[in-house]
């Protein structure tokens, strides 16, 4: 079965054929975040022109590097949500569209499972069931995974997403937008324990995050330390290790709650250098395993839709003539696959 797998809901164009014999056949991407990076963040309604502009273009691209033709294809995989409605919109209307016309199935997909399942795309997959711990710039949340479909949320952020802190703490920072990897960067300068930042909600049971006090902690930091070069670098240390911890902690927690021996982290944080040493030295020790995507499928991405739609298609998930996208879905609305 081949899948073609579009993904645009938010500032990155993501277009990928996935095949489950042979694997990923093309896998193209183009990020707007020149287009956005002087504003600070994205503006929604230039995402969605520029979505308009690159899609086809990338499709064909895609379908020249597969070496295929339409009638190649048994599905179009697209992000029906969560994300932005103008952004979801282009890649649900191009994807229904192509389907019609090529007379396959179309698919849509949740942006979230599509994360969730990114780590399947390696070459070492996690079995069910595992934590899974989804951390990008919407999102921050444990999840109990029992199967495709099978997710019970165990805890998540009250406010800022850990993506969203570690952006705005970089922007405090001056550096970029997106700033997480540059944050990340940086912090490999600073000196370890010059600044302590709280662990938030640690100090309580339960699963829930709160991250939006780090940012108000940083800024406080650098008002009263100053702005040079190397206490910028101990405030993104002592940022990112705040973050880490945090999220090991939880993670820890999760773990002993369920039982379940396997840790699965996804979403653009999960790119995090420190995050991923910090995880796998606790799995280590607890006698299981952790998994995580390359890099570039930890964030947005086109794979990552086309399979999840494989899966989805082949659990008998198909769209009907009418688009409808969800700006907001809850991941744990979506039926299991037997
Ligand atoms: N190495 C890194 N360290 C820390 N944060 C990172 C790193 N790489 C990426 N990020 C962060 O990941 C986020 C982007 O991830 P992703 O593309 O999964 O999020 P999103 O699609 O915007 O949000 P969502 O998937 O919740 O809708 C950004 O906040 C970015 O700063
Ligand atoms: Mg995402």
């Amino acid at each position: 079965m081949r899948i073609l797998g579009i993904e645009t809901s938010c500032d990155e164009t993501g277009i990928a054929i996935y095949d489950d014999e042979r694997g990923l056949l093309a896998n193209q991407l183009y990020s707007q975040i020149k287009l956005h990076a002087d504003y600070g963040g994205v503006v929604p309604e230039l995402a969605s022109r520029d979505h308009v502009r690159k899609t086809v273009p990338l499709i064909q691209a895609a379908m020249k590097d597969a070496g295929l033709n339409a009638g190649d294809l048994d599905g179009i995989a697209y992000t029906a949500g969560p994300g932005l409605v103008g952004a979801l919109l282009v890649g649900a209307t191009v994807g229904r569209a192509l389907a019609f016309a090529w007379n396959v199935p179309a698919v849509p997909v949740h942006h979230m499972e599509g994360h969730l399942l990114a780590p399947m795309l390696e070459d070492n997959p996690p079995a069910f069931p595992f934590v899974a711990l989804l951390v990008s710039g919407g999102h921050t949340q444990l999840i109990s995974v029992t199967g495709i479909g099978e997710y019970t949320l165990l805890g998540e952020s009250i406010d800022d997403a850990a993506g969203e802190a570690f952006d705005k703490t970089a922007k405090l920072l001056g550096l970029d937008y997106p700033g997480g990897p540059m944050l990340s960067k940086l912090a490999q300068q600073g000196t370890e324990g010059r600044f302590t930042f709280p662990r938030p909600m640690t100090d309580r049971p339960g699963l829930d995050f709160s991250f939006s006090g780090l940012k108000t902690f940083a800024a406080n930091t650098i008002h009263g330390n100053g702005n040079d070069d190397q206490t910028r670098a101990d405030i993104a240390r002592a940022f990112e290790d705040a973050v880490v911890d945090t999220l090991a902690i939880k993670c820890k927690r999760a773990l002993e709650q369920t039982g379940f021996k396997r840790l699965v982290m996804a979403g653009g944080v999960s790119a995090n250098r420190t995050l991923r040493a910090r995880l796998a030295e606790m799995m280590q020790k607890r006698g299981g395993e952790v998994f995580y995507a390359r890099p570039e499928f930890c964030t947005d991405n086109g794979a990552m839709i086309a399979y999840a739609g494989m899966v989805r298609l082949k659990g008998g998930t198909s769209g009907e003539l009418g688009i409808t996208v969800r700006p907001r879905w809850p991941l744990a609305e979506l039926p299991p696959v037997a």
